[in-house]
C-alpha cells in the first residue's frame, strides 16, 4: 500500500516538474544551445564545459553538450544556437570538427534548404602556442557557419573564446575559462533575442494578414 502511494506521488511530482523542464518561467520555450567539440588531452574540453557553464546561467537555457562525433540529426536541427570547439592543429580545426561540419550535408542533409540558417554561430579553440592559429581556427570555423546563413557572433574574444594550453602558460587557466563563460552567455542571450524577435516579427505578420 505504502509503495503505491509513493507511486502516486512520484507521479503528481513528475506532472507538475515537466512543464518546467520543458518551459522556461516566463512561459516561453526554451532556448537550445549545442556545445560540440573535439578534444584529445581534455584542454578544449574544460573550455567546453565552461561554454556549456555560461549559457545555462541565463534564464530558459537548454544546454547539450557533446563530442562532435555523437551529436545526433536531432540535436543539431532543435539547436537555436551551436557553440563549436577545436583544438588548433597546423593553424587550423581538427579533422575531427572539420569532418562534423561536412556531415551537416553528408549525415543531415541541409543544403540546398540551408537547413541550419538563422541559428546562431560561435567558435572557442585551444592552441599550444600564444600565436600560432587560435584566430584563423576560430575564423574557420565562423566561414563555415557563414556559408550554412548562420548568425555568427563573439563573445570572450574578438573571434570567440581561446586559451593557450602549453609554454609559458600552460593549461586553460581562469581567465580562460571566464572567456569561454562570457562567450556561452552571449551565445545564449542573442539567440533568446533573435527567438523573441522572430515570434514578434510571426505575430505581426499574421495580425496584418488578418
Ligand atoms: C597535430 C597537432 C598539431 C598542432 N598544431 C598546433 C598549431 O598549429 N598551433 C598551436 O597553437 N597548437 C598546436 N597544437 C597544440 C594543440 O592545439 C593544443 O595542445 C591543444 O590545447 C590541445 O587541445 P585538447 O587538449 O583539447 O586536445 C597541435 C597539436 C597537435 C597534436
Amino acid at each position: 500500500m505504502l509503495q503505491m502511494w509513493r507511486l502516486l506521488l512520484l507521479c503528481a511530482v513528475s506532472l507538475v516538474a515537466t512543464p518546467a523542464i520543458c518551459w522556461s518561467a516566463d512561459g516561453r520555450e526554451p532556448i537550445h544551445v549545442l556545445v560540440a567539440y573535439h578534444s584529445l588531452s581534455g584542454y578544449t574540453e574544460q573550455m567546453a564545459d565552461a561554454v556549456a557553464q555560461g549559457a545555462r546561467a541565463v534564464p530558459g537555457t537548454q544546454v547539450i553538450i557533446k563530442r562532435v562525433g555523437h551529436v545526433t540529426a536531432e540535436e543539431l536541427f532543435a539547436a537555436d544556437a551551436i557553440v563549436l570547439g577545436s583544438p588548433v592543429y597546423w593553424s587550423n580545426m581538427a579533422a575531427e570538427v572539420k569532418k562534423f561540419i561536412d556531415d551537416w550535408q553528408f549525415k543531415f542533409g541541409v543544403f540546398p534548404e540551408f537547413k541550419l540558417k538563422n541559428k546562431v554561430g560561435a567558435a572557442f579553440v585551444t592552441g599550444g602556442q600564444i600565436s600560432s592559429g587560435k584566430e584563423l581556427t576560430m575564423l574557420s570555423i565562423l566561414a563555415a557557419m557563414l556559408g550554412n546563413y548562420m548568425v555568427v557572433v563573439s563573445g570572450g574574444g574578438a573571434f570567440g573564446a581561446s586559451a593557450t594550453t602549453e609554454g609559458t602558460s600552460p593549461g586553460v587557466d581562469e581567465q580562460e575559462l571566464a572567456a569561454a563563460r562570457e562567450l556561452g552567455g552571449r551565445v545564449a542571450e542573442v539567440a533568446a533575442a533573435i527567438n523573441t524577435g522572430f515570434e514578434l516579427q510571426q505575430r505581426q505578420t499574421s495580425g496584418i494578414r488578418q
